[in-house]
């Protein structure tokens, strides 16, 4: 009689004890790591490399953010920041006379080495350049506003229309909704998982996607990108990766990968705001999505190892992108279930300090 399986059983025992023992270390140990936070690195340092993906992408980040300073795309988060940053400027009351004078040289010169790129998107040097020539017609002289309004006249384009800054409250468009048809759009999007077998249109998704990008953002940097796969053998594939979807995920059209960017900051203390910008404008991706008669489902990324080394190579990831979420998308199916999932009140939400 061979010994195999029993040995196997064995094995598999002597496992189990040891992570046992393994858990009751951790039970035992971690209020003590939890009481500092150097405990508390020193014990994902030495116990648990949890934490490994995470620190690995904002490190990474940080440098490819200086990078991007050199190397300019179509897009740049500095001058974003930084425009952002004139136009609150420009908007302050009572506005003053000199602003900005800490970080207008490094605007001008990020500005003139994404005009010299070339590669900057259209609207978002037009933004730039717009703010920046009202920044200088407005601002009051002193040296420093004399000389980069010098070294910015030698690189704008004098004569073009200026459209792209502040404008006042009252000229927004008026709302068509009121609240009981918008609690109607927000009582429609429900988590749907039971899809028609029919394709979600192209057309359909750059719709929604131009409604997430109008999502607030910090600085409006925009920090993510939506990787959509609206071919099924592929949108099951994508969907696969992460846990939440099992039992449904092969019925699903069309999967979208919400994938935030560790570069657009070069401090760590900005590490959170890609999952918060990314779920603002998931958020409002889905909404639009009711709107074109689509429904969608969020699913949850976890930080898994496996998953996330998966996930990277399938959408050739860099390692300071991080995904943040899934999305399903597709036409429902009409008698699909919808969990019934009761909703906190505001008694329970909102509190009145
Ligand atoms: C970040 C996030 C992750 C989620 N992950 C999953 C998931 O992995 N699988 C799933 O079936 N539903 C997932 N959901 C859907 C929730 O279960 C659902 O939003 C919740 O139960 C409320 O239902 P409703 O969306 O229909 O209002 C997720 C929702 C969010 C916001």
């Amino acid at each position: 009689m061979s010994l195999r399986p029993q040995l196997i059983q064995i094995a598999k025992q002597i496992k189990q004890r040891l992570l046992h023992v393994v858990h009751q270390f951790d039970d035992a140990t971690i209020p003590l790591f939890a009481s500092h936070g150097r405990l508390a690195s020193l014990y994902y340092c030495v116990f648990s490399r949890r934490f490994d993906r995470e620190h690995l992408a904002v490190l990474q980040g940080r440098i490819r953010y200086k990078q991007s300073l050199r190397d300019i795309g179509e897009s740049c988060v500095l001058l974003r920041r930084n425009i952002h940053r004139l136009e609150k400027g420009l908007i302050m009351r009572p506005r003053r006379s000199v602003f900005a004078e800490g970080y207008i040289g490094e605007t001008v010169s990020c500005f003139r080495d994404c005009v010299m790129a070339k590669r900057l998107d259209h609207e978002e040097q037009k933004w730039a350049h717009d703010v920046l020539c009202l920044y200088f017609d407005v601002v009051s002289a002193t040296p420093i506003v004399d000389t980069q309004r010098k070294a910015f006249s030698a690189i704008s384009s004098s004569g073009a229309q200026v459209s792209s800054v502040p404008y006042a409250h009252d000229t927004l468009p008026k709302c068509p909704l009121d609240y009981d048809e918008l609690l109607t759009l927000f009582k429609r999007r429900r988590s749907v998982r039971w899809y028609q077998q029919k394709p979600v249109e192209w057309g359909k998704l750059q719709q929604a996607i131009n409604a997430a990008s109008l999502a607030p953002s910090a600085c409006n940097r925009q920090p993510f990108k939506f990787y959509a796969f609206n071919h099924q053998d592929k949108a099951v594939d994508i969907a696969a990766c992460a846990m939440g979807t099992a039992g449904w995920v092969n019925n699903l059209p069309c999967s979208v990968v919400v994938v935030g960017d560790l570069s657009a900051y070069p401090k760590e203390r900005d590490r959170h705001v890609i999952y918060i910008d990314g779920a603002l404008a998931a958020m409002q991706f889905m909404l639009a999505c009711e709107t074109l008669s689509l429904s969608t489902c969020p699913i949850n990324w976890p930080d898994i190892e496996s998953r996330e080394q998966m996930m990277s190579k399938k959408l050739n990831l860099s390692p300071y992108e991080r995904p943040i979420m899934l999305i399903s998308v597709g036409y429902a199916i009409k008698d699909g279930g919808i969990p019934f999932s009761q909703k906190k009140n505001a008694d329970t939400l909102l509190k009145q300090h």
